[in-house]
This record gives structure tokens, sequence and C-alpha cells, in this order.
């Protein structure tokens, strides 16, 4: 297929751009560079430097055969101090995406969303019909695209799928995470390793759990990339399916330290600090929709490989911006 990637120079996105670039599928890649790194676009895609809603008209007018849209602002933080960025950035502009993919009649787009989607649940594991009552900005502008996407497709007919991840962490060989501001725990854990930070901080060491702190349930960035190809291959017209991906197993904020301390052998220095806003105990996902529909089989759901990946990716950065 000829597949339009938006955000493919960002972190997700480039992962993905790079796994439809192996299983065959012509690619090009939009991004406006305001996240995204330049070199990060995979070899074999073509690059267009743009902004999205601006250019979105022209570029679809070429001819895609999809749309994997990742391009968006996701910091649950700046959401709450900043909304407009989101509600203009997120919602807006994929508004602009789907008008200009019903004008071309671009026939299939699948969506990247989110599990802040629902806010904090009232049972876990989480599966697509809990009630999605998000408690950030950001959760509410990507559930808002996902209505958006619903009464656009029974509308016109075309194809979608939303993906709602959980944590994403982990690398594919050179495509991995290098946000300006990182707020994600394995990455600052890693910092912690390379000497960038002195310690990481645990937000909250009494929540309601074996250890006290937060569980979460990390999926590989390569799992989150397969489970991309298929929905590209089975998403069915006028009709809009919405899957959570996860492994399905939880991790707490010292068992992710920990296996960092394994997998770098760094003694990991790490403080108690109080809980941040808006976190909730316990995240964990149901993706059973996602096997059964796509055919999905996450197979990277080790942690110390989810780690080991992310740690060989932060490694080789480091060498490259010494070098
Ligand atoms: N944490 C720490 N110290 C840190 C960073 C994080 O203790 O320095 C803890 C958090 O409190 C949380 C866990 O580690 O309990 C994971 O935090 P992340 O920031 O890595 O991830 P979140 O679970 O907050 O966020 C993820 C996605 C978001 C999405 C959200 C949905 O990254 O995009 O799930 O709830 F919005």
């Amino acid at each position: 297929m000829r597949v339009l990637v938006t955000g493919g120079a960002g972190y997700l996105g480039s992962v993905c751009a790079a796994h439809l670039v192996e299983n065959g599928h012509e690619v090009a890649v939009l991004d406006d560079l305001s996240t995204g790194h330049r070199d990060a676009v995979p070899d074999g895609c073509r690059f267009i430097e743009a902004d999205l809603a601006e250019a979105a008209p022209a570029v679809l007018a070429e001819g895609f055969d999809g749309v994997l849209h990742f391009a968006a602002k996701s910091l649950v933080g700046e959401s709450m101090e900043h909304p407009e960025r989101y509600w203009q950035g997120n919602v807006v502009t994929t508004l602009r995406l789907l008008d200009a993919m019903r004008a071309q009649g671009t026939p299939r787009l699948v969506f990247s969303s989110t599990a802040a989607t629902y806010g904090e649940p009232a049972t876990v594991p989480i599966t697509e019909d809990a009630p999605a009552a998000p408690t950030n900005t950001y959760g509410a502008s990507k559930l808002a695209i996902d209505h958006a996407i619903s009464s656009y497709v029974s509308a016109y007919g075309f194809a979608a799928v939303s993906l709602r991840y959980f944590n994403v962490a982990g690398a594919h060989g050179r495509f991995g995470e290098r946000h300006a501001v990182e707020t994600h725990l394995i990455p600052i854990v890693l910092q912690v390793a390379s000497g960038l930070r002195e310690a990481v901080q645990i937000y909250g060491e009494d929540w309601p759990t074996a250890d006290g702190t937060c569980i979460r349930d990390y999926i590989h960035v390569d799992d989150l990339a397969d489970a991309h190809v298929l929905a590209l291959r089975h998403a069915t017209p006028a009709t809009h399916r919405i899957y959570n991906l996860g492994s399905g197993t939880g991790f707490s904020v010292r068992e992710v330290i920990e296996a960092c301390r394994a997998v770098t052998g760094h003694p990991l220095p790490a403080r108690s600090a109080p809980r941040r806003a808006g976190d909730p105990a316990v995240l964990i996902a149901s993706s059973e929709r996602a096997r059964a529909e796509l055919g999905w089989q996450p197979t990277r759901t080790e942690l110390h490989r989810i780690v080991t990946d992310a740690w060989a990716f932060n490694q080789r950065h480091l060498s490259l911006d010494r070098s």
C-alpha cells in the first residue's frame, strides 16, 4: 500500500514507518520537526517537512491508500497548563486531516490514541468497553478525535482503527525515544544510568499496590508497530474499530528500576517523591480484542527485553552525540 505517516520523525511514528517499509509498503513521512528528528525518518521513506493542517489537502491529493496518524502533542502536564495547544494541535489539526481524506477519497486511517482516554479505571484489566472519562486534556483531546473519527466513518464510509496505547517503551534499532522534555519512567531511569541525572524520583510509595508504587502495562514499541501494520490490513470500510494495546502484565515502578539495574549494571539511586497529580495506581490493558480480531501477538513482553532494547538505543545515541 501507499501509506502516509504523519509524525513519522517521532518515536512511535519512526518505528512504525520502519516496520511498514520492512513489510513492503511505500511510505511517505510528513512531520514539521517540532518534536521529531530528521535523522529518525527511516531509509526508504520519502520525507515531507510540513505543517499537517496546512499540507494535508495537497499531500493527500497525490493519492494514498491509507494514513497512519501519529502527529500530536502528548505531554499530560503541558496539556493541563496550555489546553489550547491540545485542542488546536491535536483536535483541529486532525479535523483538517479528516476533511482532506474525505475530499481526496483516502480509504483508510489508523489513529494513535491512548489509554489516557479512560482516566481512572473502575476495574482492571481495562477493556475497550470501559467508561471513557479522561482526567487530563491530553486524554480528552484524543477521545474527542475518536468521536470525530466515528462520525466521519459512519457518514463518509472510510475504514478507521484507533489504537489505544498503554506504556510504550523499548526501541527498534536506531529508532527510539528522544524527547527534549522527558517525563516517562524508563528513559528517565536510563538517563540516570548514563550519568545525565543523579537519581530517579519515585512518585509515591504509598499506593495500594504490593510494593506501594504505581503499576503500569509496558508494551514494546515493536509489538506496537506490528499492531499498526495489522490494523492497516484489517481496516474495514464504514467501520471504526478501537483496540487497546498493552502486554496485559503490570510492573511496578520499583520493578522497572530493578530491571534497569540488572540491564545497565548501575546502582540507580532512587528517592521517594510525592505522588504525581493525575496518576492512577494501576493501569493494565486487556488486549483480547486486538488479539482476536487483528490476530495480534505481542512477543517482546518481558520487561528485561524492553529495557535492554531501550538501553542499547540510549547508548548508541549517547555515543553519536559525543562523537
Ligand atoms: N514515574 C516515577 N518517576 C518518574 C517518572 C514516572 O515514579 O520520574 C512513575 C509515574 O508516576 C507512573 C509510572 O512511573 O506511575 C509511569 O509513568 P510514565 O510517565 O512513564 O507513564 P504514564 O503511565 O504516566 O503515562 C502513560 C503514557 C501517556 C498516557 C498515560 C495514560 O506515557 O502518554 O500512560 O494513562 F497518557
